[in-house]
């Protein structure tokens, strides 16, 4: 096949709507768009993600991309925000756009949050600093991982306030304790705990990645050592931490008892991350919570094939305003945020997106990033004829399958 009708099959495939979440690979197998070599000249997020593919190791690339199982999850959280479309108004003045939101009483000029990703310095020698630099500058909320590769104390520092704080639920509680006293001590308004990796799951994707990668990882991975000890030991949120009883940071045990535990050794704002029915975001509610995340972990947890919209249009009418109700997973567009914030969500999260931006130039492309998002919400809410977040409500949007 000559480069040229290769071209033109390509192209041809990119029409077909099916392949929609494949699109950005196939325009660059397909010699469409050029890398870009600056952040200004990203057009929209996909011009990061193809940028990242390209600088990541294999293994590093592997970890950000997989799902679980056959990363079917994944793939209907990128196809559900199309299930959606708006229902846009005329004849408003829209001359003064505010996307400004208000959580627990602090206001944020966007509903768009960074979501807690593990391990940035994988991705750029600057890691959580630079995405707390880039939220800092921005004016965006940001969520620390457990797992991070910088201490919450420096990436307080460099975001120039308390960031929200992850917790991922140790099997053994004085370690779990410790890590909640130093959120606590650091001054992290807002602990979120994540409950949907249960027992752990299967990334078939990251597993093919990492034989791929030739590269000697036992100076930053120690070997030798158990799966989890290995991925810890060296995380600075465990330093100094006895780790000999810590089997796992998914404790296939946990109940809803949980939250009391932490409920009286957390003094501030606790929010739950990776509920995906009205069921559970009713039982939270019930022992304690002060906000729900609608989240399956970016199609990292259970391969259900459930896009996380879905789950949201579920949630949030269940929640019905009593508190908080923040979504992730697939949010690639502003006009993704926007549906979110029709069908009830409060803010909207971005994993994947934020770390493309990351990997491609540091602190300059996490800001780019949240910048082209901002500027397309921004965009939307003019031609839908919404001034403020407020008024975007489910009149706003239309679930096609029903229509
Ligand atoms: C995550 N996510 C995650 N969640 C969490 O609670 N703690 C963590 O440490 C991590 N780490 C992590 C690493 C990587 C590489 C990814 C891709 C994701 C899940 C994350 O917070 C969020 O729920 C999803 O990333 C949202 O989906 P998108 O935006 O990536 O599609």
């Amino acid at each position: 096949m000559t480069v040229h009708t290769r071209r033109r099959v390509l192209q041809s495939m990119l029409a077909a709507p099916a392949l929609a979440s494949l699109t950005p690979a196939l325009r660059a197998i397909a010699g469409e768009d050029p890398l870009i070599d600056s952040p200004a000249k990203a057009l929209d997020i996909f011009d990061f993600e193809r940028l990242a593919r390209s600088k990541l190791p294999p293994a590093h690339w592997g970890y950000l991309k997989t799902g679980v199982d056959g990363d079917a999850t994944l793939h209907a959280n990128d196809a559900g925000f199309a299930n959606y479309g708006l229902r846009v108004r005329r004849m408003v003045d829209v001359s003064r756009i505010d996307t400004s939101v208000n959580l627990f009483g602090t206001t944020w000029q966007s509903p768009i949050f960074l979501d807690p990703v593990g391990s940035q310095r994988a991705f750029h020698a600057d890691g959580e600093i630079a995405s707390a630099k880039a939220a800092r500058s921005k004016k965006h909320l940001q969520i620390l991982s457990t797992v991070s590769s910088t201490g919450v104390e420096d990436v307080n520092a460099a975001r120039g306030e308390p960031v929200w704080y992850q917790l991922y639920p140790t099997d053994h509680w004085p370690v779990t304790q410790a890590l909640v006293r130093r959120a606590e001590a650091a001054g992290c308004p807002v602990l979120v705990l994540t409950v949907d990796l249960q027992g752990g799951s299967n990334r078939v994707t990251l597993a093919r990645a990492i034989p791929r990668d030739s590269r000697d990882c036992t100076t930053c991975h120690t070997t030798g050592r158990t799966q989890l000890s290995g991925f810890i030991v060296g995380k600075p949120m465990f330093s100094g931490l006895d780790l000999s009883n810590v089997g796992s940071l998914e404790p296939a045990d946990m109940t809803w008892e949980y939250l009391r535990r932490l409920r009286d050794i957390w003094p501030r704002k606790l929010v739950i991350k990776g509920l995906a029915t009205r069921e559970d975001a009713l039982l939270a509610i019930e022992h304690g919570v002060d906000g729900v995340i609608v989240s399956n972990h970016g199609g990292r947890a259970e391969d259900s094939g459930r896009a996380s919209i879905d789950s949201l249009a579920e949630v949030a009418p269940a929640v019905a305003g009593r508190v908080p109700v923040l979504v992730d997973g697939g949010v690639r567009r502003g006009s993704d945020v926007f549906k979110a914030l029709a069908l009830g969500a409060d803010a909207v999260g971005i994993g994947r997106p934020y770390i493309w931006g990351l990997a491609s130039f540091g602190q300059e492309g996490v800001e780019r990033v949240l910048e082209i998002l901002q500027a397309e919400l921004a965009g939307n809410m003019r031609q839908a004829g919404t001034r403020r977040i407020a008024e975007i409500d489910e009149s706003f949007v239309v679930d096609k399958r029903r229509a």
